[in-house]
């Protein structure tokens, strides 16, 4: 059994009871802390901690099994969770970036058969161990900026055989990895171009073909639609969502991108787990989400990397909602899994406090991934899956000193990493 006695930790942020599954509208600018700290950890998980001139810490210094990490000028916060990417793909997609820079829209692009349907169809001739070697090079990387516990989801085959090599590669990822992973099934990703007389067909397929081999197969924890102008009818997501409540499937939907669409509201409908975007999202959005347990996610990469409008998190925080922020890693929209960047975003251009934009990149994305009960905090019994930082001044100089990597150390599952 390996424990790890952390010392002279200059701040320890996120500290909670355990108990706490997401923080909402003004409980988001609430971020519990502690200077000058120690934390154990024993048997992969935090056991205790406390403030250096407790009499707790020198009893821990007389168990010569466990080992010292000197913290001395560094802080220590949870890892963070990714609630939403598809860092699972063949290819890069760096031409098209050049194709948006000289003015097309991600819609126009989509339209003449480029952006998912591209990646598809390099999805189709790659072998999985290729797959599988580059996801996992990338799964190191995010490792590396800070990140804990991912979601990777399908949707680069748009056929049976190509959405199920997807999924099992991720779960092979989630064997070898030390992240927590889950799993979503994404097949309505964008219809096929052989389908664009018959779109029943495709739904027809993703419902009655693809669905039942991945329940199977039990290689999905959730179900995603593409819910926006251009892509998929909030009829076509409820009929999808519906089929995959009957395998167990919880939707995590991507909604409301590119209009206001009718998303958000299908997916607080169907009970989804995360309504994901929102960039636009207005009042009836936000009167729909309120009662729900449905947890907005806004994926500030991609509309920077867009260049789209922002989501109004700030409107959302302030009406009491609760806001999560994942990276989108993926080939088209967001070509980052680097969440330290994320939460330099939520504050410079969603005017989210360092404080809100650390819950909503921890505990609230691991509440849309249904672990919050696990990670996503400090607390006594959850896994010790946590980052020691550079030297650094003061918590909010995490997302202003931003672009770098202020990760000196990863802990995951009690283990250093690297
Ligand atoms: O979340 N919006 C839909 N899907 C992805 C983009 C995927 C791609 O372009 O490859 C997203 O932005
Ligand atoms: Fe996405």
């Amino acid at each position: 059994m390996s424990k790890i006695l952390i010392k002279n930790i200059k701040e320890l942020v996120g500290i909670d009871d355990g108990k706490r599954l997401l923080a909402k509208g003004k409980e988001m600018g609430k971020l519990e802390t502690q200077k000058n700290a120690w934390l154990f950890i024993s048997d992969e998980k935090i056991a205790a901690f406390g403030t250096m001139n407790d009499k707790k810490y020198m009893d821990l210094t007389k168990d010569d099994s466990a080992e010292i990490i000197d913290a001395s000028g560094k802080m220590v916060f949870p890892s963070f969770v990714d609630s939403h990417t598809h860092l699972v793909y063949p290819a890069s997609r760096e031409i098209e970036y050049v194709d948006k820079i000289k003015g097309l829209s991600y819609e126009e692009i989509a339209k003449r058969g480029g952006g998912i349907l591209n990646s598809a169809r390099k999805m189709q001739e790659m072998p999985e161990d290729e797959l599988y070697e580059s996801a996992l090079k990338r799964l190191d990387e995010i490792i590396a900026h800070g990140t804990g516990a991912v979601e990777i989801k399908s949707g680069y085959g748009l056929s049976v055989e190509s959405e199920l090599k997807m999924l099992r590669v991720i779960r092979r990822l989630k064997e070898a990895s030390p992240l927590i992973i889950k799993a979503t099934f994404l097949g309505a990703h964008a219809l096929p171009l052989e389908y664009r007389q018959n779109r029943k067909a495709y739904i027809d397929l993703v419902v009655n073909e693809m669905l039942p081999r991945v329940a199977e197969e039990h290689l999905a924890d959730y179900i995603d639609v593409f819910c926006d102008k251009g892509f998929f009818t909030p009829q076509e997501t409820a009929r999808i969502l519906e089929a995959g409540l009957q395998y167990g499937l919880r939707g995590k939907i991507h909604a409301n991108e590119l209009d206001f669409s009718g998303g958000i509201q299908t997916g607080v409908n169907y009970n989804a787990l995360s309504v994901d975007h929102l960039e636009y999202t207005g009042e009836e959005e936000i009167e729909a989400l309120l009662p729900s347990d449905t947890m907005p996610t806004i994926l500030p990469g991609a509309a920077f990397f867009l260049n789209m409008r922002y989501a109004p998190a700030r409107k959302m925080i302030d009406a009491g909602l609760p806001v999560a922020m994942a990276s989108d890693f993926n080939p088209g929209s967001s070509p980052s899994g680097n969440m330290q960047l994320i939460l330099s975003m939520a504050s410079i251009l969603y005017r989210l406090t360092p404080q809100e934009a650390v819950n909503a990149t921890t505990i609230n994305t691991a509440y849309a991934m249904e672990i919050s009960d696990e990670t996503g905090s400090i607390a006594v019994g959850k896994r010790a899956n946590l980052f020691i930082t550079k030297e650094i001044p003061t918590i909010e100089f995490i997302p202003y000193y931003y672009g770098v990597n202020k990760v000196n150390e990863v802990i995951l599952n009690g283990k250093r990493i690297k």
